[in-house]
């Protein structure tokens, strides 16, 4: 892919409840279509995450906002202002693991909610307060599917939403009514995008790309000498990676009941020749595919120096007043000796069993986790059937 280096670049999260429209703006925006995976199509919902970037370009005579090379409004010629990676997140109540993961990597976040619902739905608060937790300040909230609503009915939703952002990260975010679908008011979104300031990058610090995906590229039947090596779908949070480089992957792989850190090299990259802080890329190791296919990395940390890998935490825990993700509010109970609770450390997912408590909550991880000093994990209960966003802890 060719890029244009010369402009800033921000990292942008699809969140939202399931089915209100987040998969449809990522391809109104960037062209693409996120779903990919057959189960996906097949049941038309997101389940993994979705990578797309694209431009957003201005007018040079009309200050028009568009992802056009021409003007669609004056004919003009525009210029390009900001490249957007997109992740876009699931909205199923089943997979908020997948969308904590997408917070990890996130410097803001586009909040759809769809007009034709009551608002907010289950997911529309968790989500908001997965951002809040993982400390995304800039949100803009779209209302989709404008086109299926009267306007007494979209003026009705927006104060719901207004009413609803009170007091959160969100209160002053703007609130914009769009249709994904019909590409209404796309170029209004386009301006709030632009708007949003792109955050300090660290590059002279060690590479640190988080893993979110990871995959086997080749198709069966591909000879030995095309086969390609294991590719980790991902976003670089500070330093910077060329092709040729050496990286670790930390945990690793499990053998023999343990986790074993993985070398190896970087042998090209979806985005040319190195990445940046703020980039969702591709990169293709000299890794056997086997080893990344599924998303069998997913969770993993690649880079240079990396932080520890903790088989047992000790955490500085912050527990919610209530769970919001269910239809029913319930108050969070304290945590208990033994039980077990659901961490995310950036995109790692893990299970950690209560081994003590006080001022300080100590696990066992099931799955050792890499992850700085000082980061803040995810904690969820299972209350149900279904794992529920409890609070944060950080690591001691
Ligand atoms: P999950 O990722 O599974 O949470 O769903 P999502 O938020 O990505 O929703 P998706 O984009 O898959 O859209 C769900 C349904 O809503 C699809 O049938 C879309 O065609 C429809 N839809 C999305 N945006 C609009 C819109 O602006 N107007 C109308 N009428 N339908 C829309
Ligand atoms: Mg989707």
């Amino acid at each position: 892919m060719r890029r244009i280096r010369k402009i800033p670049e921000i990292s942008i999260g699809m969140v939202g409840h399931i089915a209100h429209g987040k998969t449809t703006l990522t391809r109104a925006l960037t062209g693409k279509l996120t779903l990919s995976h057959s189960e996906e199509l097949k049941r038309g919902i997101t389940i993994r995450l979705g990578y797309a970037n694209f431009v957003i370009r201005k007018c040079e005579k009309c200050d028009e906002y568009t992802t056009e090379e021409t003007c669609p409004k004056c004919g003009g010629k525009t210029i390009p202002v900001k490249r957007v990676f997109i992740i876009d997140a699931p909205g199923h109540e089943t997979l908020m693991a997948t969308m904590i993961a997408a917070s990890s990597i996130i410097d803001a976040a586009v909040l759809v909610i769809a007009a034709n619902e009551p608002c907010p739905q289950p997911q529309t608060k968790e989500h908001l307060k997965a951002l809040e937790i993982a400390g995304i300040k800039n949100i803009i909230i779209v209302q989709n599917k404008i086109d299926t609503v009267s306007k007494e009915r979209a003026i009705e939703n927006y104060k719901e939403i207004k009413n609803f952002v009170k007091g959160t990260i969100a209160e002053n975010a703007p609130i914009i009514p769009i249709s994904a679908q019909r590409g209404i008011n796309i170029d209004v979104l386009l301006k709030y995008l632009d708007e949003i300031p792109v955050p300090k990058r660290d590059l002279t610090k060690d590479p640190i790309f988080l893993i979110a995906r990871s995959f086997d590229v080749n198709k069966p039947g591909t000879k030995l000498e095309e086969l390609k090596g294991g590719v980790l779908g991902g976003a670089l949070i500070q330093g910077k990676l060329k092709v040729g480089e050496e990286i670790d992957i930390l945990p690793g792989i499990k053998r023999e009941n343990e986790y074993k850190p993985i070398k190896t090299k970087i042998a090209s990259l979806s985005l040319g020749k190195e990445i940046y802080p703020g980039e969702s890329a591709g990169i293709e190791t000299e890794l056997d595919p086997f080893l990344t296919k599924s998303d069998k990395l997913a969770g993993n940390v690649a880079g240079r120096n990396l932080p520890p890998v903790w088989n047992h935490i000790k955490v500085e825990v912050h527990l919610l007043e209530k769970i919001v993700g269910a239809r029913e509010e319930m108050n969070v109970e304290p945590i208990k000796m033994h039980e077990p609770l659901m961490i995310n450390a950036w995109t790692a997912k893990s299970l950690g069993i209560v081994k003590s408590l006080g001022k300080l909550v100590e696990m066992d991880l099931k799955i050792p986790i890499c992850i700085s000093k000082g980061e803040k994990i995810i904690i969820s209960r299972k209350i149900g059937q279904k794992w529920r966003l409890i609070g944060y802890g950080i690591i001691k």
